[in-house]
């Protein structure tokens, strides 16, 4: 089995570093290939995604990947920009499922930002559609503009657009997910005033009549941001458009107490996926080996059960990073009273000796 690792930019290499110390801790036999991408990739081929990323990308079984973005690139033309390269593999690849899940771990429990018994134990999760919607559609642009409220002047504008076709595909991801977990699917969307999420939420109610297990449930955006830190434990899974799934997870991630606990999947038709944490590069912490790794390590995991078929090393090292918390391991980001504060390789040292 081939992994092509892609390590990115900013804290992506530290904490990379620590989740293929535990991958080859397990015994397997992994071929893993590492190449450069994002602000690195800028760096070395002059390109975001290089084309032999791309390809290593695609001929690998899974991909593990980073972090990708830094200010000092933000004076580059958009299509050389760092996220171009996490844009393009999700396009490129057809990865157009994305697993988000926000999970409240008990000892961590006094790090969020909300009262303990709103989030203790909560454990949800955002299925955001990854390939389409206002990211991607077209036209998109800054242009002069002909009509609107101000003839002449410039403006910019994007295309909000979702066919039947990749809503229903999301959709049967989403409704098989809650079919596994409380049964539960909350569809998120703007159908009071978008089109597409009136499209959206058709699609979705129709798509539901193959489930009949699982209680549909519809909301708008707005309400769900608020409903997620009002009682975010009432929802199970969450399935929503690329751009409000962008938003909501990240609210939902903020919920747990840290970003830097948390893993994401983005799968194609057949669950080939890349794996990588729901944070980003923190420019900020580059270097100075703080940075929390257990989200890249619990990617790992979520690599090895949906990609590569090894449920039971995903359940030994998601075990392995409860027993660290458990010990009162700490990075920074999910510091708690008498904890033991650590760094990232200390971090990865521990899940090491867990396993
Ligand atoms: C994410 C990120 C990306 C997104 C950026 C880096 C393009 O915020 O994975 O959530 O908007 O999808
Ligand atoms: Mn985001």
């Amino acid at each position: 089995m081939k992994i092509a690792v892609l390590p990115g930019d900013g804290i992506g290499p530290e904490i990379i570093a620590e989740a293929v110390k535990v991958l080859n801790a397990l015994g397997e036999s992994f071929e893993m290939e590492t190449a450069p991408v994002g602000g690195a990739g800028y760096e070395a081929k002059g390109h975001p995604l290089p084309e032999d990323t791309l390809k290593l990308a695609k001929e690998a079984d899974a991909i593990l990947f980073g972090a990708v973005g830094d200010w000092k690139y933000d004076t580059l033309a958009r299509e050389l920009r760092p996220e171009q390269a996490i844009l393009g593999l999700r396009k490129h690849l057809s990865l157009f499922a994305n697993l988000r899940p926000a999970i409240c771990y008990p000892e961590l429990t006094e790090a969020s930002s909300l009262k303990p018994e709103i989030i203790a134990g909560l454990n949800i999760l955002i299925v955001r559609e990854l390939n389409g919607d206002i990211y991607f559609g077209s036209p998109k642009g800054i242009r002069t503009a002909t009509d609107g409220l101000f003839p002449g002047a410039r403006e910019g504008f994007d295309t909000m657009r979702y066919s039947e076709p990749e809503v229903e595909r999301i959709a049967h991801v989403a409704f098989q997910a809650a079919q596994k977990r409380h049964k539960r699917l909350c569809s998120v969307d703007k159908s009071n005033v978008l089109e597409t999420s009136q499209l959206w939420r058709e699609v979705m109610t129709r798509i539901g009549q193959e489930y009949p297990d699982v209680e549909l449930s519809h909301m708008y955006v707005d309400n769900a941001a608020m409903q997620l830190v009002k009682a975010p434990k009432a929802f199970d899974v969450v399935v929503t458009g690329n751009l409000f799934g962008d938003i909501l997870s990240d609210e939902a991630s903020m919920l747990t107490g840290s970003i830097g606990m948390l893993p994401s999947a983005s799968l194609d038709k057949n669950n080939k996926g890349l794996y990588e944490p729901s944070h980003g590069s923190a420019p900020d912490i580059a270097g100075k080996g703080i940075a929390n790794p257990l989200a890249t390590i619990l990617s790992a995991a979520m690599m090895l059960r949906y990609s590569l078929g090894k449920a039971e090393q995903a359940n030994r090292i998601e075990a392995a990073v409860q027993k660290v918390l458990a010990q009162g391991y700490r990075t920074g980001d999910i510091k708690t009273a008498g904890c033991q504060l650590v760094g990232t390789k200390e971090m990865g040292e521990a899940v090491l000796k867990a396993l």
